[in-house]
């Protein structure tokens, strides 16, 4: 690969900046952490630094500000790193102002330090360049203490953020271990998959989805995409199932249903290789209740695949040589909504 990997990088006093993805589900009521994992793979990379006699600086974000998952604080993942690491993690509330740059100064070796959701810096999600995120005040002083770039979150590294692409502009840079995997695999995928090739695209990012539809089904990288979670709602209205107001609604909120259009236009061009869920799980109260398409609309909110779509799709998954997934197929964060999800990654 031609980007460079923490192999290639000499660590030992180096101060590292580390841009992982932190963005975990946080419970709305108690403000908790709800699943780990992400924190967990990115310990990996962090492990190896601490080793190879690095400084660590940790930079991420939590939710989008103004939605309920948002915290400015990243303390409870400083600590839940703490855990995972079983050494200290040192949390500063700050960011590049006076506080945060003492704390950065005074590392040690093997030390690692996190600093406030990086999303609290206005300018971080600004629509910019690489180049002019460079610029910016925070890249610009935080850049100043370090020797060395680490991007290590693969599920934000497609956003042009001052954290994400601001310091590969001004740091010698590499990308983490997790990071590496998941461009390996991708590789292995797009340059010589088994086929038949079946792909998996759930979440919530319809405009993601679109292009990764189009790109595996017209490069014929796949043979079929199976589509669930919010993208799969989308494309059920491009075929022209009415899920009903208040998901509509919900997919107007999200930004999603602008790419109606071009959903449409995938269905027409690619028909035969696109699955699109048979039956659906609404929530009733905290209830799961299933409805087939034919039953819709519905005045309850959609929050997974139904059982029947799960199987079906399980049938393809049985025909495939090579396996590509991409998101949840519903709100797995849920418990009553997990199913869809577990029975096709089973
Ligand atoms: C994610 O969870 O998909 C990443 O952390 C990116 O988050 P974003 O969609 O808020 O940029």
């Amino acid at each position: 690969m031609k980007i460079k990997t923490l192999d290639d990088m000499e660590f030992k006093g180096r101060t590292v900046i580390v841009r992982p993805d932190f963005n975990v589900p946080i419970d709305p009521t108690t403000k908790t952490i709800k699943d780990d994992s992400r924190i967990r793979s990115h310990a990996e990379t962090i492990r190896e630094l601490i080793e190879r006699g690095a400084k660590v600086v940790i930079l991420a974000h939590q939710g989008r500000p103004g939605e309920p998952d948002f915290l400015e604080s990243l303390e409870i993942h400083a600590k839940r790193l703490s855990e995972i690491l079983n050494r200290p993690v040192k949390y500063v509330h700050d960011l590049y102002g006076e506080a945060a740059k003492k704390a950065i100064r005074e590392l040690k070796e093997g030390e690692v330090l996190v600093l406030k959701n990086v999303r609290t810096y206005p300018y971080e999600t600004k629509k910019l360049s690489p180049e002019e995120h460079a610029k910016s005040e925070m890249v610009e002083a935080l850049s100043s203490l370090a020797d060395i770039f680490v991007l290590d979150g693969f599920s934000v590294a497609h956003r042009s953020h001052a954290s994400v692409v601001g310091f590969t502009r001004r740091l010698p840079s590499c990308m983490g271990r997790v990071m590496e995997r998941e461009l390996r695999a991708l590789s292995r995928i797009f340059e010589r998959s088994e086929r038949p090739c079946i792909c998996i695209l759930g979440g919530a990012k319809a405009e993601k989805g679109t292009k990764a539809i189009e790109n595996l089904l017209k490069k014929d990288i796949a043979d079929k995409v199976l589509l669930g979670g919010l993208i799969g709602q989308l494309l059920l209205v491009a075929s022209g199932v009415d899920l009903g107001k208040p998901n509509i609604e919900f997919l107007k909120k999200k930004g999603i249903y602008e790419h109606l259009p071009k959903a449409k236009e995938l269905l027409r061009e690619f028909a035969g290789r696109i699955e699109l869920p048979v039956d659906v799980a609404i929530d009733i109260e905290g209830r799961r209740k299933e409805l087939s398409t034919g039953e819709l609309p519905t005045q309850y909110l959609i929050y997974d695949i139904g059982t029947e779509t799960a199987k079906r799709y399980s049938e393809v998954i049985k025909t495939a040589r090579s396996i590509l997934v991409s998101g949840p197929l519903g709100a797995y964060e849920k418990d009553q909504f997990v199913k869809g999800t577990e029975i096709v990654f089973k």
